[in-house]
């Protein structure tokens, strides 16, 4: 596949609006893969800015039936270092913020593992390219921006064909993570992360950024030459994808 230049497609909205639209999405999608008996792939990041989107799904099972039982999740990425209950574990999250809040099957549920033995780590990501495979690949990947344009964790250098592996935490990466570590001494400074080729494989991409934190970043993405140094520059050419972001990260 080769680098394009196209523009990536905004949608100004506010976070609550962004939450619903997403959900919306997720919830109709779901549906769809039920009637056709069919599992929906959901691809999940952690961070602040998918809470308004878990938030939503959780009233629209509760308000509306919203049923979970057919849905398989892979998420984005994990520290190495952590065991699954450490309280900075995506792992913990997923399943306090997320997971444990629908009822969600943990069989269903796959976030590459923290704990994993060092010499195991490249036999478990290619293991974890296999079962999106078998899974019948992402269907629908929602990602956040760092405000050094990782994806996942795609760190600025990232290729545009990586797949998922171990990679060095940036320090932005680091520094960001530190208070809720206590102390940047504290964050790992490794972890795994699905590749961007992975998540470029997703049939529909949804990125959401809010806040004046992302709004130099997200001018990179939609204006600087697709390229490793700012990796959220290869979503754009992607066939659906979008951007829902705030007028405060647009810079409007
Ligand atoms: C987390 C992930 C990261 C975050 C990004 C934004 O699983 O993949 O790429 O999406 O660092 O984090 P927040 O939302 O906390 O600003």
């Amino acid at each position: 596949m080769t680098t394009s230049t196209a523009p990536l497609p905004i949608q100004a909205c506010s976070p609550a609006e962004a939450a619903r639209e997403v959900a919306r999405e997720i919830a109709a999608l779901i549906r769809e893969r039920r009637a056709a008996g069919r599992m929906a792939v959901l691809c999940l990041p952690t961070g602040r800015t998918p809470l308004g989107v878990y938030d939503e799904l959780v009233r629209m099972q509760r308000d509306e039936g919203l049923d979970f039982a057919n849905v398989t999740t892979f998420n984005l990425d994990e520290f190495l270092g952590l065991p699954p209950e450490h309280p900075q574990s995506f792992r913990r999250y997923m399943r306090e913020r997320f997971f444990s809040r629908i009822g969600l099957e943990p069989a269903h549920t796959w976030i590459p593992s923290g704990d994993v033995a060092p010499a195991q780590i490249a036999a478990h990501c290619a293991e974890y390219e296999r079962e999106i495979a078998d899974a019948g690949g992402l269907d629908y990947a929602l990602l956040g921006i760092g405000r050094n344009g990782h994806i996942g964790f795609n760190e600025p250098g990232s290729a545009r064909d990586s797949r998922t592996r171990e990679v060095r935490l940036h320090d932005v990466t680091r520094a960001d993570a530190a208070r809720a570590f206590g102390g940047l001494e504290f964050v790992p400074e490794r972890a795994i992360t699905m590749g961007v080729a992975t998540i470029l494989g997703a049939r529909r991409v949804r990125v959401l950024a809010f806040g004046a934190d992302k709004r130099e970043i997200l001018r990179r993405t939609l204006e600087d030459a697709p390229g490793p140094q700012v990796p959220a520059t290869f979503l754009r050419g992607h066939s659906d994808v979008r951007l829902l972001a705030d007028g405060v990260a647009l810079g409007r």
